[in-house]
């Protein structure tokens, strides 16, 4: 095989690697070595009213966030939202206006390039376009960030077969990049920002560019080593199924500021913000657009409501106990973090709406009314 030649500089922390063709990549890596230990009773991240404005951008705007040791934390947002930024922050990437940031309890927010990092070498990073070295094996890039850190070669190389085992390419190790799937080349992203025991792995939009089933087999993976490890993962995200797939906790962030957040299961049972209901449509039932098209304002025929529901009285006998007629527009229920959740659409006759409005709120439903059909829509 043709080898190109390659060149990396550590820059602020992060590999940028330039290839022979002049292509720039950021690859930013952990590397060993370590902090204060991190005690139970510590959130592995801390965020108080952090901001950071590009002119008059908010890209944030007084973010307050904690990850706990060994949960999955999912930070979701549409484009533009801060999201990088955020992640910028954490790692010392980006400094921020004002505000505190604590990582394993020590604030970061003053230190300068050297005292960065050992912070550094806590976070493991990966990216949507994984950011390979195409010149390096595939075991040679997972054992980069030891080979920075100075460590020995028979050392390196026994950490990076223990890690392609753990991401299922041991029959990889000698492969170029280039000759490995979209998958595979994230299953090396991840096994390289484990290579030094991060004790926090940020993962900016990791599985955006890859297809649904390999999102899931990369998704499981990340699970796995969530369990396996006690691993803290932030997952930085666009797209609700990632959430709900495998974090413990979501947070919403918007225009720079979190606008919810909570258990994944609660988020999805009773999300507040439009942003968040805007960013659950994909995946959970919505008013057919033939039914939502005849909505009117004015109380005649039937309310449309919208109800949600958790728990018990998601899969209990509500419906047969509604005390009054109703059609079934639209719905489903879903099971989130083992809770079921459901969303439901009833047209309830104006006459008695009241009536079933508090029966459900009485037995913890969140009731939206939608507006108004005819009797027959
Ligand atoms: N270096 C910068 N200079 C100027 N503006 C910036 C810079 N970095 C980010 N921004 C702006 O800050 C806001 C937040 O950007 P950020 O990259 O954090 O969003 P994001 O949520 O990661 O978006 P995406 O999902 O598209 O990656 C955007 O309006 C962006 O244009
Ligand atoms: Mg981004």
């Amino acid at each position: 095989m043709k080898m190109r030649r390659t060149a990396f500089v550590v820059e602020a922390g992060a590999i940028v690697c330039t290839c022979s063709k002049g292509k720039q990549m950021n690859s930013h890596v952990s590397v060993p070595g370590g902090i204060a230990a991190v005690t139970a009773d510590i959130d592995v991240v801390r965020l108080e009213n952090v901001k950071r404005h590009f002119g008059t951008t908010p890209a944030l705007d007084g973010v307050s966030l904690s990850v706990r040791k060994g949960e999955i934390l999912g930070i979701i947002g549409r484009s533009g939202a801060g999201k990088s930024t955020l992640i910028r922050c954490l790692n010392g990437l980006e400094r921020p206006d004002s505000g505190s940031i604590l990582v394993e309890g020590r604030q970061i927010t003053g230190l300068d390039e050297r005292e960065l990092q050992p912070l550094r070498r806590r976070i493991g990073m990966i990216f949507q376009h994984f950011n390979l070295l195409s010149a390096k094996t595939v075991e040679e890039n997972v054992a980069l960030p030891l080979k920075i850190e100075g460590r020995p070669r028979t050392e390196r190389l026994k950490r990076a077969r223990e890690l392609l085992e753990l991401v299922g390419l041991s029959d990889k190790a000698k492969a170029y990049p280039s000759s490995l799937s979209g998958g595979q080349k994230q299953r090396v992203g991840i096994a390289r920002a484990l290579a030094a025991r991060p004790a926090l792995l940020l993962s900016d939009e990791a599985t955006s560019a890859l297809d649904p089933e390999t999102t899931r087999s990369i998704l499981a993976l990340l699970k796995d080593i969530n369990e396996k490890l006690g691993l803290t993962i932030l997952l930085i995200t666009h797209e609700m199924e990632v959430v709900r797939t495998i974090a413990d906790r979501v947070a919403v962030i918007d225009a720079g500021r979190i606008v919810e957040q909570g258990p994944v299961w609660s988020v999805f049972a009773d999300p507040k913000a439009e942003i968040t209901k805007s960013l659950l449509a994909g995946i959970r039932p919505q008013l057919p657009a033939h039914i939502a098209k005849t909505l009117s304002a004015e109380p005649a025929g039937d309310a449309v409501l919208g109800v949600d529901l958790a728990g018990a009285a998601a899969q209990g006998t509500l419906l047969a106990e509604l005390p009054g007629a109703f059609r079934l527009l639209h719905g489903g229920v879903d099971h989130v973090q083992n809770q079921a959740v459901a969303r439901l659409y009833l047209a309830v006759p104006v006459a008695g709406a009241q009536t079933v409005i508090q029966f459900l709120e009485a037995r913890t439903a969140r009731i939206e009314v939608l507006g108004y059909v005819a009797s027959n829509a």
